[in-house]
């Protein structure tokens, strides 16, 4: 658990949202930390230094056998709770209230009636909230009063307000909550007592001194891809530990077009002889071979990754800790207690139970990604660098779909290189959060000069989003789609049909892998 000054435990029983609220929250300047329900004991909550809990959605009934609950001793440490949506139930049923079925549930935005009160202060009585339920509390328990109610849903809100124990059934934390923001600020600085003082500074000064301190005298080798995360990841432990750091770029093969030269052009000159480039490609090649699993291609890469990092350690005389740039997201993405594994990201669950380190340092393992491109400014890393496209660790395998080929590859680098190229240059750089190319294992017919061609397809991708958590596919220019389509068919043979993705997250990923 984290040393910060104020933080709001979200205690997780399986929700979609859950780090939606973590993230409300530190919008807030309040640290907030995700813990599945099950990985803490009345105890650790105690001691913890929590200013406030909330407990969170998830798609249980509370009254089913083996539901998710936590001990109901929990609401009764003086420290405030807030329950959303099953967490809101789940407070009524440990309290002794009635949960029952309703008839259809209420999905979507609801018209929310309000009291103006406590956690509704300065929410207008007439709003909008996001309902996502089948279950309704029926009977409050003792001590709770009503403090808000829908068309169906009698019980949208609650308070015990004497225990500052609090419930909403809608979900304040996504967007379409009209009023949601308000919500949760009301509950954390005025119910929880909250100052939000955290800054970027202080997150910049914390890490820079745990790490030097869990370091001590010894070394570290950076995993540094280039991307946002690893270059601020090498930033904060320059700070911590100057040049006993090591940073170590491995070119796996499965990079974009160009792309290694530029990492080495910027990092070779800022850190001379502490920057060392691995050409690995044959090897990361050879273990791919004949896979077509998407997730086991990322535990072989992330193992690879490591195996190399450990050769390098090797010859360097064995380094003490494997520094990388895993970010909060990838943590809670790649599963952990009830939230079901989406993907393992290769630099979380891809990493093999055996390492020649003596330990893994993530300095940015609990920041959001505004969070680590904020201490990259704090940092005063140049701009380009921290409003890189993210690039994930397994690149370009995870693009590939299927088997991984140097064929293959080389059609995705040239396809991306040109949607890239046509995306600058029609003035979309800075509107899609992330765009690239994808190139499908689905051949199709197509006619090229005057006769049937049977070829491959290549997707194109660009979303825009804040967090990466959800996204929504770009509304990239026709013309723009269509140079990039002739341009690829034209320059590159072998690829007939060029398709734009129009699938947001969820329910899609951003990567197809
Ligand atoms: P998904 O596909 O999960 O991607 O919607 C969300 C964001 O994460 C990036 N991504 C990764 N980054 N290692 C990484 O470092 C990975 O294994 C990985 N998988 C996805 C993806 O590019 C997008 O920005």
């Amino acid at each position: 658990m984290s040393s910060e000054k104020e933080k709001i435990l979200v205690l997780d029983f399986g929700g979609q949202y859950d780090m939606l609220i973590a993230r409300r929250v530190r919008e807030l300047h309040v640290f907030s930390e995700v813990v599945p329900y099950d990985s803490v004991t009345v105890d650790d909550i105690r001691n913890g230094g929590y200013s406030g809990i909330i407990f969170t959605g998830g798609p249980n009934s509370v009254e089913d056998e083996g539901s998710p609950r936590c001990d109901r001793e929990v609401l009764s440490l003086g420290i405030p709770v807030l329950g959303i949506c099953y967490g809101h139930q789940l407070m009524a049923y440990l309290e002794g209230g009635r949960i029952v079925g309703s008839a259809g549930g209420e999905y979507g935005k609801v018209e929310l009636i309000s009291s103006g009160k406590g956690i509704f202060k300065d929410v207008p009585e007439k709003s909008i909230c996001w309902m996502s339920h089948n279950d309704v509390v029926k009977d409050v328990p003792e001590g709770f009063s009503v403090t808000a109610e829908t068309a169906d849903c009698a019980c949208a809100a609650m308070v015990n307000e004497k225990r500052k124990l609090y419930g909403v059934q809608f979900h304040p934390e996504v967007t379409h909550t009209q009023f949601g923001k308000t919500i949760l600020k009301n509950f954390v600085f005025d119910v929880c007592g909250c100052k939000g003082e955290r800054t970027t500074e202080d997150i910049v000064s914390s890490t820079v001194s745990e790490c030097r301190e869990k370091i001590g005298d010894g070394r570290a080798l950076c995993a540094l891809s280039g991307g946002v995360d690893s270059s601020v990841a090498a930033a904060l432990l320059n700070r911590a530990i100057g040049d006993r750091l090591i940073c170590v770029f491995v070119d796996h093969g499965l990079l974009r077009k160009d792309e290694a030269e530029l990492v080495e052009n910027t990092f070779r000159p800022i850190l001379g002889d502490n920057f060392i480039r691995v050409n690995a490609a044959e090897r990361f090649l050879k273990r791919l071979k004949g896979v077509t699993e998407p997730e086991k291609k990322r535990k072989i890469i992330g193992e690879e990754f490591i195996r190399t990092f450990e050769d390098v350690s090797h010859k360097l005389g064995r380094v003490d800790y494997l520094v990388q740039g895993t970010i909060y997201p990838d943590v809670i993405e790649s599963g952990k207690g009830d939230a079901s594994t989406i993907k393992s990201h290769h630099n979380v669950g891809g990493l093999p139970s055996v390492i020649d380190f003596d330990g893994i340092i993530e300095p940015l393992r609990m920041l959001f990604k505004d969070e680590v491109r904020s201490v990259g400014r704090c940092l005063s890393l140049p701009p380009e660098l921290i409003e890189r496209q993210p690039f994930p660790g397994p690149g370009l395998a995870i693009r590939v779909l299927g088997e991984v080929t140097e064929e293959k590859l080389s059609v995705l680098r040239e396809a991306d290189a040109v949607f890239r190229e046509e995306m600058i240059k029609g003035g979309q750089n800075e509107k899609a959060a992330q765009y690239f190319a994808v190139l499908t294992d689905s051949k199709s017919v197509g006619v090229k000069g005057d006769a049937r061609s049977y070829g491959l397809t290549v997707v194109l991708r660009a979303v825009t989003t804040d967090d990466f958590m959800t996204a929504e596919f770009a509304r990239v220019p026709y013309e723009i789609l269509e140079k990039a389509s002739n341009r690829i068919t034209d320059q590159i043979s072998g690829v007939t049909r060029v398709v734009y993705d129009i699938t947001g997250k969820p329910p899609a990923t951003v990567e197809w892998e």
